[in-house]
């Protein structure tokens, strides 16, 4: 007989690939230690126990860019632009540089709070019940973030470029007072070439970001912010393109492999220069297979291309159960040195679409076992750090799902990476159904950008739109489908319809795959009306749950978990994958959700602010679906779940429902050691009985071929007696950017996790900071940053980042009235931090000043220059001396500001960089300082305090020799 407990600990090997069966003991003190535990029973504790490994770092590093996260000012709300009057204001601020109002270069944000990046206002509002429903009852509104930017001179030269992985919704950006970019989608992202209007040194850069997050591109939450990487690009003045790899393996008819590597390049100089690319290809092992080079061409400030084939003879394979990724590795060459480099990871295999046999990877039939997942998560909303997706992906992965649709747009390439390394096939789906050059540039950009990775493998053009059966909705996708082979000719197009597939003209006569959204019922005579059209589902089911619930309560929003419950255009869970198991020709299917999200709480409104739809909530925390989509999509590993907990004081004798979610041939099920019954197993539907309550031991056997192969246990638990905390890890690294999810549960003086737990839990931590809690309740209103949060039937989640100083540890306590307290520690592993930007701190600079014609006596301070004048004066920067014009030996330069609140509310001092000629400064019609020699010199000068604009006039004369003038920058320090 195969001992319980080693079954469960055997599957959880199996799914948690770690090979760990470690569990975490809570000892008499309450404090959790790692000990080699058996491994608790199945449903025990509804997560994985702890792993040892740090999480692979998604991205693939690229030694050019550094990441601009840190040290944010923002802004929450809108800040009107000045009203602006007077010819001379008009005038100037329409020229570049001149942004006004929070856009100029010398905004006062010294008021503002300091955030690191990824960051989601929306998810640190209050609820609403006047707030948009489908948005999760958050305000979203307006918001604004600057940052100051230090260049060092030596990157003077090099090109240089923003990158914004992604901001919701729409943005303006400017940088150093000027707009370089509009922005029309949260999803995209944004690659700013700032070469040209950069600044170096002392002379600090600007980048401002207003965000409208007003606007809404769905009817889910969608967050609001910079809640994606920032980066810095330096490279060479030539260099690759950003998303200027494209490398697609590709496998001829007589079945050997190549790699068809095209390069997109810049030249900043002023003229072309000669180059050469050098790929190598590297095998998993590090190995390098083969360099190939070519020659490239670099017009000035136009693209440049080179283009060679990588013959590889017999690659080893990517697929979804082992990810092989090659490394690809571009170097630009000239003078026989590399000046740029960009590293990708590729993966071999086929895809193949067949109407009649569904999908195929590497030739080999391939059920899609998918799930739809918007991109948020419990306590920190769409600002998901890496670390945090590559464990949701995980629990993906522990659920036997290979599929996923990122409903409904772009997702961010780290996650994608994470995809392509831990072997999920991906769905890669436009947001905006809009033929219009700025949403197609959006498309191309979502092709250019994913179509190396092995794990996409559909591009889908839109999600349910009103237009798919009209001539309209089909000119569009053909147009759509168009574009997308401009730039990839290897996977096809599909779009997600809801309707109108048999209207006489209609977009599944544009697609290379149709993907059907829920309608079942039309599956059958869809495929017998078009026989040769390959056929996905590219969305089902939609079944109401909360996790840990197991009776509807419609009153109180609360869905039981017995798959009973699907939404009227919906299907159960089991249903659902029913209906696309059993033919052939329907590819697969994609369950709408994988996760739960905030925002869309059908069927319920206020005071629900989550969905319901998820496999797992919000948090993670596996749904009865999990257990059961496990069991249907995992074949290799006996699994045997019993659902639900044997929790049920006062129901003794009544009836409660029990299923098996299982993928044996059959299951015995005891209660207190007497055989309640045994059933055979039809997985589409899973075995389930009445079972009077009695508390004690519900106990299910599962037997393949008359062999016990596995067992699972729910036991009546005591009174919760102490909190329990499980990290996922025991180590994490201290780059400043590892999270990790613990879970917190209550346990009965036995040590066991009592599910009907609802208590309130008091965190704190050291070595690291919580930056955000859930518990999956979708109706909770409990702030999600903070430190307090709820048990939700028996579980709740607590986000904890490693502080990044070094070596140490992590310790996280919690505690509950009349529960012994528990603390978990885990080490913080001294770990470099990514190269990032440092902060800077933007002083007052003064930059723009006007310069009088040269006058042979010395001028009056009080010397006018009309408003409407743009002419008589000459426009000059501090640190660029010009000649005046006209003869004579003094001039006079006037700038305005309006200081920063230190110097205007104290006093500050006003310093002149190397200022060259004698003469005085003036402030607001009283002098100030006078500089008695004519060298170039820094000069200082009280600033005093006052409100409003200012006026700074210097006369200066030069000794006749050379010109006088701002040498160098003039700023005002508080
Ligand atoms: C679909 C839609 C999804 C979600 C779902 C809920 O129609 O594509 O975004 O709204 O319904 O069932």
């Amino acid at each position: 007989m195969t001992d319980a407990h080693e079954t469960g600990r055997l599957n959880r090997r199996h799914f948690l690939g770690s090979g760990t069966a470690i569990g975490v003991a809570l000892a008499a003190d309450g404090v959790a230690q790692a000990a080699p535990v058996r491994a608790p029973a199945i449903g025990a504790l509804p997560m994985p126990a702890t792993r040892d490994d740090l999480p692979l770092r998604a991205t693939v590093e690229d030694p050019s860019r550094l990441l601009l996260d840190r040290s944010w000012r923002f802004h929450i709300g809108d800040i009107p632009m000045p009203e602006i009057r007077g010819h001379g204001w008009s005038y100037n601020s329409a020229k570049a540089g001149q942004a006004q109002g929070a856009a100029a270069m010398q905004y006062d944000d010294s008021d503002w709070s300091e955030v690191d990046l990824p960051h989601d206002w929306a998810s640190t509002m209050p609820f609403e019940e006047s707030a948009n429903v489908s948005q999760g009852y958050r305000r979203r509104g307006f918001g604004w973030y600057r940052r100051a930017l230090r260049l060092d001179p030596a990157d003077r030269g090099r090109y240089l470029e923003l990158q914004f992985g992604g901001i919701a919704t729409n943005a303006t950006i400017w940088f150093n007072g000027s707009i370089v970019a509009h922005n029309w989608s949260g999803y995209n992202s944004v690659y700013v070439d700032i070469t040209d209007l950069a600044r170096f040194g002392d002379d600090l850069n600007s980048i401002v970001v207003r965000v409208d997050a007003q606007t809404m591109e769905g009817w889910w939450y969608e967050g609001a912010g910079l809640y994606r990487h920032v980066w810095l690009a330096k490279r060479d003045a030539t260099y690759i393109a950003t998303d200027g790899i494209h490398a697609d393996p590709r496998r001829a008819a007589d079945g050997t492999w190549s790699v068809p590597v095209t390069a997109t390049l810049g030249n900043i100089g002023k003229i072309p220069a000669e180059a050469s690319i050098e790929v190598s290809l590297i095998d998993p092992d590090g190995r390098t297979i083969t360099t190939q080079t070519a020659a490239a061409r670099l017009p000035s400030l136009k693209p440049g291309s080179a283009t060679l084939t990588i013959p590889v003879p017999a690659p080893l394979l990517w697929s979804i159960d082992a990810p092989t990724l090659y490394t690809l590795r571009t170097r630009l060459m000239r003078g026989g040195k590399p000046v740029d480099e960009r590293t990708l990871r590729i993966g071999f295999r086929t895809l193949r679409f067949d109407a009649a046999t569904g999908f195929h990877l590497n030739d080999r039939p391939l059920k899609i076992k998918g799930t739809c997942n918007h991109q948020d998560h419990a306590g920190v909303g769409v600002a998901v750090p890496d670390a945090l997706w590559d464990w949701r992906l995980r629990r993906l992965k522990d659920l036997g799902c290979n599929a996923i649709r990122f409903a409904h747009s772009a997702i961010a390439t780290e996650v994608l990476d994470a995809c392509d390394r831990l072997g999920f096939l991906v769905m890669s789906e436009n947001r905006n159904f809009n033929t219009s050059p700025d949403y197609m540039d959006q498309l191309e950009w979502l092709v250019r950008r994913d179509r190396n990775r092995p794990s996409v493998f559909m591009w889908s053009v839109f999600n349910e739109e009103p237009m798919q059966g009209t001539p309209a909705g089909y000119e569009m996708v053909r147009r759509m489908s168009v574009a997308v082979k401009a730039l990839d000719d290897s996977r096809p197009v599909t779009a997600a319809m809801n309707s109108g597939m048999f209207a006489p003209v209609n977009v599944s006569q544009a697609v290379d795959v149709v993907g059907f959204n829920y309608q079942r019922d039309q599956y059958d005579r869809f495929h017998a009306a078009n026989p040769t059209l390959p056929l996905t589902s590219s969305e089902d089911t939609s079944s109401f749950m909360t996790r840990g619930a197991w009776e509807t309560d419609r009153a109180a929003h609360v869905m039981a978990s017995y798959d009973e419950e699907p939404a009227d255009w919906g299907s159960t869970h089991r249903e659902g994958w029913k209906s696309v198991a059993e033919r052939p020709f329907v590819a697969g299917t994609f369950v709408w959700t994988g996760f739960d999200y905030h925002g869309e709480p059908t069927p319920f409104e206020w005071p629900s602010a989550g969905s319901y739809f998820g496999i797992m909530d919000l948090c993670g925390f596996p749904k009865m679906a999990f257990y059961l989509h496990r069991a249907q999509w995992v074949d290799d590993v006996p699994l045997l779940d019993l659902m639900p907990h044997w929790n049920w004081p006062g129901r003794e004798g009544q009836a409660i429902k029990v299923m098996a979610l299982t993928n044996v041939e059959s299951v015995r099920l005891m209660l207190n050691g007497g055989l309640i019954g045994e059933q055979k197993v039809d997985r589409y539907t899973m075995p389930s009985w009445q079972v009077p309550y009695a508390p004690g031991r519900l106990e299910a056997i599962g037997y393949r071929g008359g062999r016990e192969v596995a067992r699972s246990v729910v036991e009546t638990t005591g009174a919760p007696v102490a909190l329990r905390i499980t990290p996922d890890r025991r180590a994490m690294a201290a780059d400043g950017e590892d999270v990790q999810p613990c879970t917190i549960d209550a346990v009965d003086a036995r040590g066991r996790h009592v599910p009907t737990a609802n208590l309130d839990v008091t965190f704190a931590v050291s070595g690291g900071a919580i930056i955000g809690l859930g518990n999956g309740d979708p109706v909770s209103h409990e702030a999600e940053q903070g430190n307090r949060r709820r048990l939700f039937n028996g579980l709740a989640q607590v986000i904890v980042r490693a502080g990044g100083g070094g070596a140490g540890t992590v310790k996280l306590s919690a505690s509950a009235a009349g529960l012994r307290p528990a603390t978990s520690t885990v080490r913080r592993l001294a770990t470099p931090a990514r190269p990032s930007v440092a902060p800077a701190r933007m002083t007052l600079t003064v930059q723009d000043w006007r310069q009088s014609p040269a006058a042979t006596a010395k001028p009056s301070p009080d010397i006018v220059l009309a408003d409407n004048d743009m002419n008589s004066w000459l426009y000059v920067r501090a640190g660029e001396i010009q000649p005046p014009q006209g003869s004579g030996r003094w001039t006079v330069l006037r700038a305005k500001l309006t200081p920063h609140r230190g110097t205007r509310e104290r006093g500050g001092t006003i310093v002149f960089k190397d200022l060259v000629g004698r003469g005085e400064i003036w402030i607001d019609g009283k002098r100030a300082a006078t500089k008695p020699d004519f060298a170039a010199t820094t000069l200082r000068a009280a600033f005093p305090p006052g409100p409003g604009e200012r006026i700074v006039t210097l006369l200066l004369e030069s000794d006749g020799t050379v010109a006088s003038g701002l040498g160098g920058l003039v700023f005002v320090e508080d």
